[in-house]
């Protein structure tokens, strides 16, 4: 199969961080209405996704239906359409998902048309389930591609997001499995220290990222209230370096001035959205301090500053850092200001980030 959509991450928001299995048809519209009214949408924020907890049970002719927090399901389609956004649902390859509802097992073809036929965009497909949580990878690759071909058969465009937490090399297949994007980590918690755990070690590998096939670090904390907001700028920052799909996972309606500033920077999603699709990585680690850089398409470099350590920091960037003999101008990615040349030494709060994007 090819993998066709997303030619830069995938960028939304999904259930599951802020609100579990308890999400219904009245939050996600509001979700909807929220994305619109607070400039999200406008900044480049597309997928309404649901997440587990739709689900109902199966009728007479196998068919999947949702439970009753979910009426309409094409109704709701509409209506996030209608606010120029798209909309995901989620499913599992077992009998059952990951939180205890009906699972995709004996119904892919069926489920995968019961999908386009509501009208849905994206579908995260997990591996959860008892017996069927496969431990072998030829299981687990079919498994995949079983589902992604059926999307592809729906013949409606449907991104196709694998949730098996970065399990048999899932970079090397996601692609030819049909996937857009695949989670590289087990499940991120809004605290700093599983935040930096899963976005400094555990992306995968940054060969297998690029236009139309992204490493998953898993969704967005920020706004949920566990990090502060020097944290929160690292966690976006780590996130747009790494390329990493955008989903968001906090209450779009509770966004405070702060959440949104770190969410709608044009400068910082720019760096995520380059079309170039590089995923950036380390360049040196002194201790608690990393350089990272991201090299984007139109010649400049991303270059970040990140302190790991619990104290602010003074440190210098140069243009090695960005693999450049020399550097005429740098932009600082957070506040827009620019500069002919980097300075000797910046600061950088404890957990905090320097991000800057600099010229040849
Ligand atoms: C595990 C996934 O990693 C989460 O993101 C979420 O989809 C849950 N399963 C839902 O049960």
């Amino acid at each position: 199969l090819h993998a066709t959509l997303a030619p830069t991450p995938p960028m939304g928001w999904s259930s599951w961080n802020s609100f579990g299995a308890a999400i219904d048809d009245a939050t996600v519209r509001a979700m909807a209405d929220a994305m619109v009214s607070s400039g999200l949408r406008d900044a480049g924020y597309t997928y309404v996704n649901i997440d587990d907890g739709w689900q109902g049970t199966r009728g007479a002719d196998g068919a999947l239906r949702p439970n009753a927090k979910f009426p309409d399901m094409k109704a709701l389609t509409a209506y996030v359409h209608a606010r120029g956004l798209k909309i995901g649902i989620y499913s599992s390859q077992g009998p059952k998902t990951c939180a205890g509802y009906t699972g995709s097992y004996g119904h892919v073809q069926q489920d995968a048309q019961t999908f386009a036929d509501w009208g849905f965009d994206y579908l995260k497909y997990d591996l959860c389930s008892g017996e069927w949580f496969y431990n072998d990878r030829d299981t687990v690759m079919r498994s995949y591609y079983a589902m992604g071909k059926a999307l592809q058969e729906t013949g409606r465009a449907i991104l196709f997001s694998l949730c098996e937490y970065g399990r048999f090399d899932v970079g090397e297949w996601g692609r030819s499995v049909g996937g857009e994007l695949w989670r590289t980590t087990g499940d991120i918690t809004d605290n700093y220290a599983t935040m930096a755990k899963i976005g400094f070690d555990h992306n995968g590998k940054p060969a297998n990222a690029g236009p139309h096939g992204w490493n998953d670090p898993d969704m967005l904390e920020i706004g949920n209230g566990g990090m502060s907001p020097d944290e929160y700028r690292s966690h976006m920052a780590l996130w747009a370096m790494s390329a990493a799909p955008l989903m968001m996972g906090h209450d779009l309606r509770k966004s405070d001035a702060a959440t949104l500033a770190i969410l709608t920077n044009p400068r910082v999603i720019a760096i995520d959205q380059d079309p170039r699709g590089v995923q950036g990585q380390a360049m040196r680690k002194d201790g608690t301090r990393e350089v990272w850089a991201k090299p984007l398409a139109d010649g400049r470099v991303a270059l970040a500053l990140f302190n790991r350590g619990e104290s602010a920091i003074e440190a210098p960037l140069t243009p090695a850092d960005a693999g450049l003999a020399s550097v005429s101008r740098v932009e600082d990615a957070w506040s827009g200001t620019t500069a002919p040349a980097l300075v000797p030494l910046y600061s950088v709060p404890a957990h905090g980030v320097v991000l800057l994007i600099v010229s040849p």
